[in-house]
């Protein structure tokens, strides 16, 4: 697997620091409150995962799934949502959970889709960010790190289904996808 990699872009140690800053942040945030964290499935659960872990507040937390890649290295712009919310979220503040914001098309739909639903608030919280890829505005309320539009894997993120379970960001070789 790791063959298939052309550079460590976040190793463990980085990924584990940023996380706890973005926690404090959150912590402050929402003291006293009991916000509900919503993953989007699948790519965000390592990072859910460990950020809930580094959280000193209390916190609820739901799974959504949406796509709008498929196997392609590309968004297709069209985003579904494949996993419904299983919590009502009707005047609850809500954070939602991302591992990567591309097109920023995902976030944005699950952005307003949780709004739709009643909750008092939404804030979202993105491991990685690819600001040159961006095709609307989009609002991220936490940031773990901006990047370069190379493709990435590992960390939860994937190709094919592939490197999800690699423990850094890595940069997948262009031969793999091309
Ligand atoms: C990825 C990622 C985001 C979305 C970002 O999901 O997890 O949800 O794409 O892209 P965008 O900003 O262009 O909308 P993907 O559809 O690949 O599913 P996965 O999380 O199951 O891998």
């Amino acid at each position: 697997m790791t063959y298939d990699i052309s550079a460590i872009l976040l190793d463990e140690e980085k990924i584990e620091k940023r996380i706890s800053d973005l926690a404090a942040c959150i912590c402050k945030d929402f003291e006293n409150k009991t916000p509900i964290m919503i993953s989007v499935l699948k790519g965000s659960f390592i990072f859910l995962a460990d950020l809930v872990r580094s959280l000193t507040i209390p916190v609820e937390i739901d799974f959504l799934a949406v796509s709008s890649y498929g196997n392609s290295t590309v968004s297709s712009g069209v985003v579904s949502i494949k996993k419904d919310l299983d919590v009502d979220v009707t005047g609850r503040d809500v954070i939602i959970v991302e591992d990567i914001v591309d097109s920023g098309l995902s976030l944005k739909y699950i952005t307003e889709y949780i709004l739709k639903h009643g909750a008092a608030s939404v804030s979202t919280c993105v491991l990685l960010d690819k600001p040159e890829a961006h095709r609307d505005d989009i609002k991220i309320d936490y940031l773990g790190f901006e990047i370069g539009n190379d493709f990435v894997v590992g960390y939860g993120l994937d190709y094919a289904e592939k490197y999800r379970n690699l423990p850094y960001v890595a940069i997948l070789k262009e031969e793999i996808y091309s």
